[in-house]
């Protein structure tokens, strides 16, 4: 069967208010009635879900990055046909807070990987399964960190993981610039409000609603 629906994936560095606009647009969408899933990666599924506690636990330091990737990747194939595809092909609007784009970001990049090892691996998810829209809240890391913490904070341990997190950050811009017509980028510096009234009105000019 054919899929109808429209795939939209949700992209940012740790910290840059995603979970915002995503509350903001599931009341949205509620109020239109518009029909919709929401869903995350890596989880949304029972095996995904457990994947994914294995992939956040901090009991699995030594877990070696390749592992990690295909963890993520094995996640995303059993996420995909658990809950993304039958919601497409009842047409439904799916929106999936991260997906291939944070690989290619966190294990290409950040954990220098490579674009091509991790879009290798994610071949099944970039060939069949592209979002019609990926929206990047962009916002780096170093201003994440001050609203989080205060602009007077220095952690030593946060700051260590701060040239990983430049990284990925690095590498979500160029997935952006290579992929124009997919990714809306959107200043995270502004206001949630702000930022919500333009991921609605790029939704609506790229067709989604
Ligand atoms: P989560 O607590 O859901 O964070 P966030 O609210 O920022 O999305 O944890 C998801 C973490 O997993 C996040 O740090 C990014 C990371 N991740 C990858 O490294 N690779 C991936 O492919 C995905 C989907 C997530």
């Amino acid at each position: 069967m054919e899929k109808t629906g429209k795939f939209i994936t949700f992209e940012g560095c740790d910290g840059c208010g995603k979970s915002t606009q995503l509350k903001m647009l599931s009341n949205y969408l509620t109020s239109e009635n518009v029909a919709h899933v929401f869903t995350r990666e890596p989880g949304g599924g029972k095996i995904s879900e457990a994947i994914r506690e294995i992939l956040l636990s901090g009991k699995n330091m030594e877990m070696t990055d390749e592992c990690e990737a295909l963890l993520y990747a094995a996640s995303r194939v059993q996420h995909l046909r658990d809950r993304v595809d039958p919601a497409l092909k009842e047409g439904k609007l799916v929106i999936c807070d991260r997906y291939v784009d944070s690989s290619l970001a966190y294990q290409g990049y950040g954990r220098g990987l490579g674009v091509e090892f991790i879009g290798k691996i994610n071949a099944y998810a970039l060939e069949n399964y592209l979002p019609d829209v990926t929206i990047f809240i962009d916002l780096s890391p170093e201003a994440a960190f001050k609203r989080k913490h205060g602009a007077d904070q220095n952690d030593r341990l946060e700051l260590a993981g701060m040239e990983f997190h430049n990284r990925v950050y690095e590498g979500f811009k160029a997935l952006a610039k290579e992929n124009p017509d997919r990714f809306v980028c959107i200043n995270g510096e502004q206001t949630p409000d702000e930022i919500f009234a333009q991921v609605l009105s790029a939704l609506k000019e790229k067709g989604c609603l």
